[in-house]
């Protein structure tokens, strides 16, 4: 079967972004900076950019473009052994694409709410009574949402659409995904600036407080949103540079994903913290009782907003929850793509179809227990663990195969013939030495404090089972994948 590529750099690079720029930009960014120290945060932002950012996409980038393969082939390539990496890599991404889903179905039931603005004035019970349908607790598993799994199907009938036809209909796809996003954040932006008490809320985003520079809490955080907000680590940005011609330009291109996904972050801070500081003058509180990060700033604190707003109401949820799916379903898609690259690196003459419907139904499957009335319950603990120690290890894995385990500058040479912007001593040195020692103290820290004070107010038992042993099993998982696809090889 003929392999198609990106129709040019230009789509490749909206795709990166569209799957760069998600929730983590728009929930997750604009807290952290708020918790750290406001600019203070936002320079760390930009130096661990380019200190670990930008060496990490483009040995991504540039592993997938050499060897035209997904994740699997592509670590393969470097040792056959690492196949198994590989594997591992894209087990992890699917678990995140099967509770992602199920925040794009959240955001489903919301943009279908804000045609009526159903939440009505009692925004919490509408997302925990209504939507959720959520129990007392984890030990709870109860029966499944009808409104979340309806979302969950909706959802995965979009993404399978975008990829059904890989890098074909992804790139018809995210020419709007990953654009349309600006312009609505740009007129959301507007809206929110010209809003009274805005100011206040926007003070808490960029003030900066330098000393909170001397805190590694910092720099822990903003080095782990680099990776979690640039889809490091997945296996993405390595499929999606697999589908890009042997000849196209690298390193320009890293600029501008970086670039373009900083851009979403900020504005996303700013419309964010320009709408909760009205929030705020409106309720006669001050800013610091209204702010929130994830999920209850989207479906809680923000709903109570747009209720409080002069006029429009309608318009602004629509255009916010527009916007919020529109961030998701890019995001989502690309990890689905990563898995498809890779079985089809495996199986080249089934049809990206058939795998794009049987790894989607797959997902439907295991992302159920995320629709139960336990299942936020059971979705954060999983994000937790995944994102803290599942992802660390990855990328700390990525980086040291490459940077110690390969005899030749075979990637660095590769990339520099393609591009005019050259890399050298600065990037290996960040893929040999600052990318392995910081994720190493990223994951030593994260496990000493977890010992300390154990995440949220979960049972251990739920802790175990729920966050820690799904990890363990990703390698055992990984490896029968490999065995049985070495068993069954076709081509
Ligand atoms: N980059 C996405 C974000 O910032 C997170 C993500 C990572 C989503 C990997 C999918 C896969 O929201």
């Amino acid at each position: 079967m003929e392999k198609h590529f990106w129709p040019n750099n230009w789509v490749f690079i909206l795709a990166a972004i569209g799957s760069a720029a998600g929730l983590g930009n728009l929930w997750r960014f604009p807290y952290l900076a708020y918790e750290h120290g406001g600019g203070a945060f936002v320079l760390a932002f930009i130096i661990a950019n380019l200190v670990i950012g930008i060496p990490l996409l483009t040995l991504e980038i540039g592993l997938g473009q050499m060897t035209q393969s997904g994740a699997s082939n592509a670590f393969g390539y470097i040792k056959k052994q690492f196949r198994y990496i590989g594997w591992a890599v894209l087990t992890l991404g699917f678990m995140v694409l099967s509770y992602y889903m199920v925040v794009v179905s959240w955001g489903i039931n919301y943009f279908g709410a804000s045609l009526h603005l159903g939440w009505g004035n009692n925004t919490e019970g509408f997302f925990f009574n209504n939507v959720l349908s959520l129990s007392s607790g984890v030990d709870v598993v109860g029966n499944i949402s009808w409104p979340v799994l309806s979302g969950l199907i909706i959802a995965w009938v979009f993404v399978y659409l975008a990829v059904h036809k890989g890098v074909q209909s992804i790139s018809k796809t995210v020419v709007w995904t990953a654009t349309l996003p600006f312009a609505i954040l740009a007129i959301l932006i507007l809206r929110a600036v010209t809003l009274d008490g805005a100011v206040d809320g926007l003070k808490l985003f960029l003030i900066p407080d330098w000393g909170a520079l001397a805190d590694p809490k910092l720099w822990l955080a903003a080095f782990s949103q680099v990776f979690f907000s640039l889809s490091l680590a997945f296996g993405i940005m390595i499929a999606y540079g697999s589908l890009k011609k042997r000849t196209d330009e690298i390193t320009k291109g890293v600029l501008w994903i970086t670039g373009g996904n900083f851009l979403v972050s900020i504005m996303s801070g700013i419309v964010i913290f320009g709408t909760l500081g009205y929030m705020a003058s409106q309720q006669g509180v001050s800013v610091l009782n209204v702010i929130a990060g994830g999920p209850s700033l989207a479906f809680v604190v923000f709903p109570q907003a747009i209720n409080l707003l002069p006029a429009f109401n309608i318009t602004i949820a629509l255009l916010f929850f527009g916007m919020f799916l529109l961030l998701a379903i890019d995001s989502a898609f690309s990890l689905l793509e990563a898995v498809v690259v890779s079985f089809k690196d495996k199986y080249s003459q089934t049809s990206n179809k058939k795998i794009a419907f049987l790894l989607s139904l797959a997902g439907i499957i295991s992302g159920l227990v995320f629709t139960t009335a336990g299942g936020l319950y059971i979705l954060d603990i999983v994000d937790h663990f995944v994102v803290n120690y599942g992802l660390v290890a990855i990328g700390m894995f990525e980086a040291l195969l490459v940077g110690w385990l390969w005899k030749e500058k075979e990637l660095e040479n590769f990339i520099n013939e393609r591009s005019k912007l050259k890399i050298g001593k600065k990037w290996r040195i960040s893929i040999r030495y600052i990318i392995p020692l910081f994720l190493g103290w990223l994951l030593i820290w994260n496990t000493v404090n977890e010992f300390r004070v154990p995440y949220g107010d979960y049972p251990t038992w739920a802790l175990l089972y729920i966050g820690v042993l799904p990890l363990l099993l990703i390698p055992v998982v990984a490896f029968i994948i490999e065995k049985l696809l070495s068993k069954n090889k076709r081509e």
